[in-house]
């Protein structure tokens, strides 16, 4: 049995844990404001899911998701997440984050800050370009003729096929973009942000993304 760990139980974090429930998981959710907070959730989700703090919901998982407004990823717990596969689903908002001064002029990537922070964990991006809601209607057996693909970046390679095959057993082909530094290839506002692709259409989404300095 493999838990999958939550930092977030917003849109994604709840979609995914429904996910992992319905794949055989158990989860171990966390947000903010306390365990206690969670308790609709865990009662929709039954007996394999909890709630907990964000350090006990880290120190759980053998996989853990990440999934928070990004101007909080400095709270994520560092020690209990050291040596696992932590997947990153964020998204820089400046409306909603503030600036972050690296981000606005592409000297880094959203993924790789998380790196930077979790510096003893594999980080893997994944899950940041669908809405959420498609999460749970969205997916298709493997091997489905015109799959909906998902991009991954990470540093690490057997990290990136953990999440690889955690992604196709919720119902979604994979596009490897290669490094973490290669994420900036699916953020806001590039091709493959938002819309149905199949892996064939992501990599020429990918080829196609342009730095926001040369968006202007
Ligand atoms: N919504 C989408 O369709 C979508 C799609 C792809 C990627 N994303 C990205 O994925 C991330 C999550 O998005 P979302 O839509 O799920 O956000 P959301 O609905 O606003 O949920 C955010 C969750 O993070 C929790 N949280 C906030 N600060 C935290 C902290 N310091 N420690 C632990 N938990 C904390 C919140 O808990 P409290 O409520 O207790 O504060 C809440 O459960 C964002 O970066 C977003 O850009 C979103």
């Amino acid at each position: 049995m493999t838990t999958l760990g939550l930092i977030g139980a917003g849109h994604i974090g709840s979609q995914l844990a429904r996910l992992a429930i319905a794949n055989g998981y158990s989860v171990v959710i966390s947000n903010s404001r306390g365990p206690e907070t969670l308790s609709g959730l865990v009662a929709e989700l039954g007996p394999k899911a909890r709630a907990a703090t964000p350090p006990k919901a880290a120190k759980a998982g053998d996989i853990v998701v990440v999934t928070l407004p990004l101007k909080n990823y400095k709270t994520v717990p560092v020690e209990p997440l050291a040596g696992k596969v932590v997947i990153d689903t964020n998204n820089y908002y400046p409306q909603r984050d503030g600036h972050i001064p690296e981000l606005d002029n592409e000297s880094t990537t959203v993924s790789e800050l998380l790196q930077a922070h979790l510096r003893k964990s594999k980080v893997v991006k994944a899950f940041n370009h669908l809405y959420a809601a498609s999460l749970t209607t969205a997916g298709q057996p493997a091997r489905s003729h015109n799959r909906r693909a998902l991009v991954i970046a990470g540093d690490d390679k057997d990290a990136k096929e953990t999440v690889t095959r955690l992604i196709d057993q919720f119902g979604f082909g994979t596009v490897d973009v290669g490094p973490l530094k290669e994420g900036w290839r699916i953020q806001r506002d590039t091709p493959g942000y938002g819309p149905r692709r199949n892996a064939e259409e992501l990599r020429l989404d990918l080829a196609a993304a342009k730095r926001y300095r040369d968006m202007k």
